[in-house]
């Protein structure tokens, strides 16, 4: 009986911080509104000519050494904002770990982009095709969100987090225990970057259709009960009672939206991982670089239950066991 095992993890951030004091100075915004409608007090930005790619190399790099290893037969990268429409960012960043040759590809699920590759992850090596695979969420939310637009601009942020998953028996620390994903495309229009793609190729450099934008109201309704819904089936699927959950990581979109879910799976608050205040929402790299944060504040102790859930664009969902 084969197994996919966590055997290491790493992230990277950039340098450069962008406080809610910064963003009052250019946008009709307050510290006070951003802080306590979202919990996010700063988020790290790249700068001009840093990639989504750069970002990702590095966070690989991170997870392979923490893992004990130079290579892998796999490279996975969850982003909504890769360096280019065609091709896809992966086979860079392989390339560029030294790992030219192995296979490459991007996935493309939005916040729900890193548990999708759990899951992808998970079978292939179940499956006997590969023996480790480097799974990356990477973002630079910051090229896309239009700066003018308070209700995104203030949310998101740049990052990326990265985790080696390799062929291991059952009951080894880090075993992935069971994932479930989901997606509803009437939902497309919730969170969108509606131009640029085959439906609207052509874009004026001026069109507003190049940004990224999303009905927050709706799908803070949404993202509550279809996390809440996802987290309790996977909890059942692997025989825990939610309660049991020591470390729930849910995509770190809004700090209010985890407690909701928290307070509905019946978990203590320290249970629900949150680590919005100093990075605010990276989408894909959200999950891992939770989890990453977690792990090297000693948050988690071997064998906890640990329970991810995500939501975000498509609309798509999914929530992952492990046990740490
Ligand atoms: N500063 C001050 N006021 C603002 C700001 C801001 N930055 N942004 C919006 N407002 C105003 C609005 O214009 C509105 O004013 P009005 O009442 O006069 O119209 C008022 O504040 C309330 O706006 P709401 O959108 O109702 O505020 P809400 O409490 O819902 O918070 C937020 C907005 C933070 C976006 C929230 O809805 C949210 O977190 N949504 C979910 C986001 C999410 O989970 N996304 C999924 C993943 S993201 C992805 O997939 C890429």
């Amino acid at each position: 009986d084969v197994r996919a095992v966590v055997t290491g993890i790493g992230s990277c951030l950039p340098p450069d911080v962008v406080t809610n004091d910064d963003l009052s100075r250019v946008l009709d915004t307050t510290h006070d509104w951003i802080f306590s409608r979202t919990g996010i007090a700063e988020r790290r930005a790249v700068r001009p000519g840093t990639s989504t790619g750069d970002l990702g190399t590095a966070a690989g790099a991170a997870a392979l050494e923490s893992a004990g290893r130079r290579d892998c037969d796999l490279v996975l990268l969850a982003t909504t904002t890769p360096d280019q429409r065609c091709p896809a960012t992966a086979p860079q960043i392989a390339a560029r770990l030294g790992l030219a040759g192995v296979p490459a590809f991007d996935l493309s699920a939005v916040c729900s982009g890193f548990v999708y590759g759990l899951s992808v992850a998970g079978a292939m090596i179940g499956a006997g095709s590969y023996e480790s695979v480097l799974l990356i969420g990477a973002e630079t939310y910051s090229t896309i969100v239009d700066p003018a637009d308070r209700g995104t601009a203030v949310l998101f942020g740049d990052g990326a987090a990265a985790v080696v998953l390799e062929r291991g028996l059952p009951g080894t620390p880090g075993e992935l225990l069971h994932v479930e994903l989901g997606s509803d495309g009437a939902g497309a229009d919730l969170i969108a970057i509606p131009g640029g793609g085959s439906r609207a190729p052509h874009l004026a450099a001026d069109s507003a259709a190049r940004y990224f934008r999303m009905d927050g109201r709706e799908v803070y309704a949404q993202a509550v009960a279809a996390m809440t819904r996802s987290a309790r089936s996977v909890a059942e699927a692997v025989g825990w009672r939610t309660e049991q959950i020591d470390a729930f990581v849910g995509h770190q979109a809004n700090a209010r939206i985890l407690r909701a879910v928290g307070r509905r799976l019946g978990l203590a608050e320290e249970r629900v991982v949150c680590r919005l205040a100093e990075v605010g929402n990276t989408a894909g790299a959200s999950i891992p670089l939770a989890l990453a944060q977690a792990a090297a504040d000693d948050r988690l102790s071997k064998g906890d239950r640990v329970l991810m859930t995500a939501f975000g664009g498509g609309l798509t969902w999914g929530s992952a066991a492990m046990v740490w």
